[in-house]
């Protein structure tokens, strides 16, 4: 049976450490794993709830990520940490969703990474708050912290470093099971 894996990466930088982390979980995946990347971050209005009322045509940006999140068996989000919160973008497509639900029980999994000691632990803490507002299945095994992520993660998106290679087919496993729970 294949997996859908959508990741978000809440950087929109071209060199992303985060994004390139999550490469590194795709190359790291077993065969029927299959990743889908949503890059549209960017694109997305800055959430008015005015324009989300009943009857509203949802933005082109909103409709697709709402379309993606939905066809997504699981979801994995990897994201830096801004002035010890959530990157704004982030934050602003999670509001889109609030009221349309496809986080609710969605198999999902957390990554924070940083050059940083503290592995963007306050972004951590507070997109998890968000998401079980949301009632997204955070997963066993779903939450991780990267901290030093640039000695761990090459450029290109290899995962260097043992440990966090490990946690992160853990939360491969992880994010298998719950799908299989869901479904059956
Ligand atoms: C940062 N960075 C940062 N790191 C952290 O651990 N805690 C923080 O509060 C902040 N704050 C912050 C603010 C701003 C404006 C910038 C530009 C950066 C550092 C950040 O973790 C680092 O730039 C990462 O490399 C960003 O992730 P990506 O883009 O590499 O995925």
């Amino acid at each position: 049976n294949l997996i859908n894996i959508l990741t978000i990466s809440g950087s929109l930088r071209a060199q992303s450490s985060n994004s390139a982390l999550l490469q590194g979980i795709a190359a790291l995946a077993p065969g029927h794993f299959r990743f889908t990347d949503y890059n549209g971050l960017g694109d997305l209005p800055h959430f008015n709830p005015d324009l989300d009322g009943d009857g509203d045509l949802p933005h082109a940006a909103v409709s697709d990520l709402r379309a993606q999140l939905k066809l997504a068996d699981a979801v994995i989000l990897c994201t830096p940490e801004y002035a010890n919160g959530v990157p704004g973008v982030l934050k602003n497509a999670l509001d889109w969703i609030v009221s349309s639900g496809e986080f609710v029980h969605k198999p999902t999994a957390v990554i924070s990474a940083s050059p940083n000691p503290l592995g963007g632990d306050k972004a951590h803490a507070s997109l998890l708050l968000t998401l079980t507002m949301m009632t997204a299945s955070i997963v066993e095994n779903g939450r991780l912290m990267v901290p030093f992520v640039r000695s761990k993660v090459s450029s290109e998106g290899v995962i260097t470093d043992s440990s966090t290679a490990v946690a992160c087919t853990l939360m491969l496993q992880s994010l298998e099971q719950s799908i299989h729970l869901n479904k059956y």
